[in-house]
């Protein structure tokens, strides 16, 4: 199948009841019902509850609720896509993610795919930026709580010869690496610099048809460092698909936006 047409044919076996062009700052309703289900630590199974799956089988069920358990910076939609591509990739194909923190993108290649899945991460997070509690300080701490989390949830469910974890800057990992990539997942830091250079690095890994999902998709330097790098080299990449949301950050629908490019020869 060709992968605009795997693309399509995954966006038909879901829906969303607030769709992504929906400001959801500006949805009052939705913000208390969010709020209360905050209270019961419930708010991840009521974000999720946002996208209706349709026509899955039930495996696919099976991962979608496993998935909805882990806690993450994404949402239960773009878990599905990877889980559906990774679904597409045979024994020896490798689905590669750079970016882990508690586990849920790698365990969305990882549940229910028979392809060989490869996690990079160095638990390098710097959760003070985002939550006005923690001090710096207190990172290495909240790095070490996702590492623990992250590897209960691996340990459990990883294939010794198929699944495999580096706990490494990525650019160190890729000095040493020597093999080809069918899907690849960014998800580190997103500074148009470093964006850039990681699809650059990538690039000599990719295989052709390979597909490339980079995250947070809705902030200026990723979308300016990705559409540079594909318009660079524009005989080799082609986009997929946008999926921007009306307001950054953990939207119900596709989080903070991802984009989806092929390396087609
Ligand atoms: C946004 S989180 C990833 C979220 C994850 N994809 C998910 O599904 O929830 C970004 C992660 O990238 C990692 N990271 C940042 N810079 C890195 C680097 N140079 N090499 C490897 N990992 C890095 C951080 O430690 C952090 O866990």
């Amino acid at each position: 199948m060709e992968n605009l047409d795997l693309i399509k044919s995954i966006e038909e076996k879901y829906q969303f009841k607030i769709s992504p062009n929906k400001n959801i700052r500006k949805e009052y309703f939705y913000r208390v019902k969010k709020k209360y289900y905050k209270i019961f630590g419930k708010e991840k199974k009521f974000l999720s509850s946002n996208t209706i799956f349709k026509n899955l089988d039930k495996d696919e069920y099976n991962t979608i609720k496993i998935l909805s358990e882990i806690d993450n910076m994404s949402s239960i939609a773009v878990g599905f896509i990877i889980n559906q591509i990774a679904k597409k990739l045979g024994r020896n194909d490798i689905y590669l993610n750079i970016g882990i923190f508690r586990g849920f993108s790698l365990l969305a290649g990882i549940l229910n795919t028979e392809c060989k899945v490869y996690g990079i991460d160095n638990f390098s997070h710097n959760y003070h930026f985002g939550n006005k509690l923690l001090k710096p300080e207190d990172d290495s701490q909240e790095n070490l709580k996702s590492k623990e989390y992250f590897l209960s949830y691996f340990n459990k469910h990883k294939s010794e010869n198929k699944h495999k974890f580096f706990e490494i800057d990525y650019k160190k990992f890729f000095s040493n690496f020597n093999e080809y990539i069918n899907f690849y997942y960014y998800d580190a830091d997103h500074s148009y610099e470093n964006q850039l250079e990681n699809l650059e690095i990538a690039n000599q890994f990719l295989k052709k048809n390979s597909i490339i999902l980079v995250d947070d998709y809705n902030e200026e330097p990723v979308e300016r460092a990705t559409l540079d790098f594909i318009s660079k080299n524009s005989n080799k990449f082609k986009i997929l698909k946008e999926f921007k949301t009306a307001n950054r950050f953990i939207h119900p629908t596709y989080a903070n936006g991802i984009i989806l490019f092929e390396k087609h020869s």
